[in-house]
């Protein structure tokens, strides 16, 4: 099977006028399909420009990145909106849910991305994946009717419900007290076993970190440590 993710000797170095600022410094990552990664790290270590780059939002200054076997070099932007939309799903630390729509809506927004035209087709997928995240009879709310734990219940819902080869989220426990952040970490581990999806989350939280089935550590751009492969279940 393809790999769900691939890193090949990726550099990113950001331009402020003369200043070069080297965030991404020669990564080379393999992530398998079912992969429940932490990326870690210290602050400015690169771990949101890491996720950028996976989730084709930005581009590297240097090296490759594949995504479910595809590279995605020198794609035209419209290619790689269409790109995201069929492979990818994101979590943000801020939940980003358009607040004037309902959770429902919220959640269906990607379908109608992905071009799905069938109503009845794209209503039961979003209450199947709203009644799977526990937000069953929650779903004419609007974000600001939810709480923090809720709404970003509403984002992996949102992430999850096309199916993406893959789910990026940079810190999706920051804005959450320990308890709601337990609890979504729990949820997503519960959706990567249950769907096999392909979680990679950043995070600077110990509690967090321990729910990561493999963690690679960043400083100063670069890998510092990965436990792939030493027996942490990675792979089975
Ligand atoms: N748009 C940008 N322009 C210039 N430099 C940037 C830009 N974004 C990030 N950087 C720099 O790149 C380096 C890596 O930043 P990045 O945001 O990836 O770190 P991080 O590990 O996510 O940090 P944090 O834990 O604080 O979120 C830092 O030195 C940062 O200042
Ligand atoms: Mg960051």
């Amino acid at each position: 099977m393809a790999l769900a993710a691939r890193l090949i000797d990726v550099e990113k170095t950001y331009s402020i006028g003369p200043i070069e600022v080297p965030a991404v410094r020669g990564v080379s990552l393999d992530i398998e399909p079912g992969d429940f990664m932490a990326i870690a790290g210290p602050s400015g270590s690169g771990k949101t420009t890491l996720l950028n780059l996976l989730g084709v939002l930005d581009t590297p200054t240097s090296g490759t990145i594949e995504i479910g076997g595809a590279s995605t070099g020198g794609l035209k932007p419209k290619t790689l909106a269409d790109f995201r939309n069929t492979h990818l799903g994101f979590i943000f630390q801020t939940f980003n849910l358009i607040p004037v729509l309902t959770a429902h809506e919220n959640v269906e927004f990607p379908l109608h991305l992905k071009g799905i035209s069938d109503n009845a087709e794209r209503s039961q997928k979003v209450e199947e994946i709203l009644e799977d995240v526990g937000l069953a009879g929650l779903s004419d709310r609007r974000p600001n009717e939810l709480s923090g734990g809720q709404q970003q219940r509403v984002a992996v819902a949102r992430a999850l419900v096309k199916e993406p080869t893959l789910v990026l989220a940079d810190e999706p426990t920051a804005n959450l007290d320990s308890v709601t952040a337990e609890e979504i970490m729990a949820l997503m581990k519960e959706m990567n076993e249950k769907k096999g999806t392909t979680f990679i989350f950043s995070t600077h939280d110990p509690l967090v970190m321990k729910h990561a089935v493999r963690l690679v550590l960043l400083r100063d751009g670069r890998v510092e440590s990965d436990n792939a492969g030493e027996g942490n279940g990675h792979g089975t």
